[in-house]
């Protein structure tokens, strides 16, 4: 079963050896690139303590969540619980990236959903934005698979296009 579980200053090794492993990557963009310089368990509490206490403080800021299979972690979601002019342009609500090769079973879709529920359940949010890149047929599946409407496609500030979604929930 997929489950989400927000990152703690209690995550072990196992979630370090996750982070420095697995191919979470898409066009270059690392969702965990936060994590790039830590190499222990206690590197890995510190960074996490810090990013809440910055996530506590500042709705725009994301807060980061496992992605879990029997307690396995396979990847990384993340929830930006308010959105500005600038991240309503450049990144919506939520990012996910499974591990590369446990994607296409169904779990970034369960996931995404679940990180959906979060998001109207503990932060009251009614309309999900969430963008993908054009070409990412991956992403625009499970987002349409998840209740997402195309809206429109917008330029981000470093030229990309992005196809914008909206997900009344
Ligand atoms: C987008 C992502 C999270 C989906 O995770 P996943 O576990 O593969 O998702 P699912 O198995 O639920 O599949 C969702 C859709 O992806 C598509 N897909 C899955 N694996 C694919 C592959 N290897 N090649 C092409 N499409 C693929 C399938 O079309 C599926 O839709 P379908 O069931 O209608 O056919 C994953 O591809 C990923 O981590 N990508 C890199 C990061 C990223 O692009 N994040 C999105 C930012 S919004």
């Amino acid at each position: 079963m997929t489950r989400l579980q927000e990152f703690s200053s209690e995550d072990d090794q196992g979630k370090l050896d996750f982070l420095e492993h697995a191919d979470l990557k898409a066009r270059g963009f690392n969702i965990v690139g936060a994590f790039e310089k830590v190499k222990t368990v206690e590197q890995m509490r510190t960074r996490i303590k810090e990013l809440k206490d910055l996530t506590d403080n500042n709705p725009y800021e994301r807060k980061f969540y496992w992605v879990l299979e029997d307690d396995r972690p396979i990847g990384v979601t993340t929830l930006r619980p308010a959105l500005n002019e600038f991240w309503l342009h450049n990144a919506g609500h939520i990012g996910i990236a499974i591990d590369k090769p446990l994607r296409g079973h169904g779990h970034g879709t369960e996931a995404f959903k679940k990180m959906c529920e979060i998001a109207k359940n503990e932060y009251g949010i009614k309309e999900i934005i969430i963008m993908a890149l054009p070409d990412n047929t991956a992403s625009r599946s499970m987002i349409e698979k998840s209740g997402g409407e195309y809206w429109d496609t917008v330029v981000a500030a470093d030229g990309e296009k992005l196809a914008r979604y909206r997900i009344r929930i």
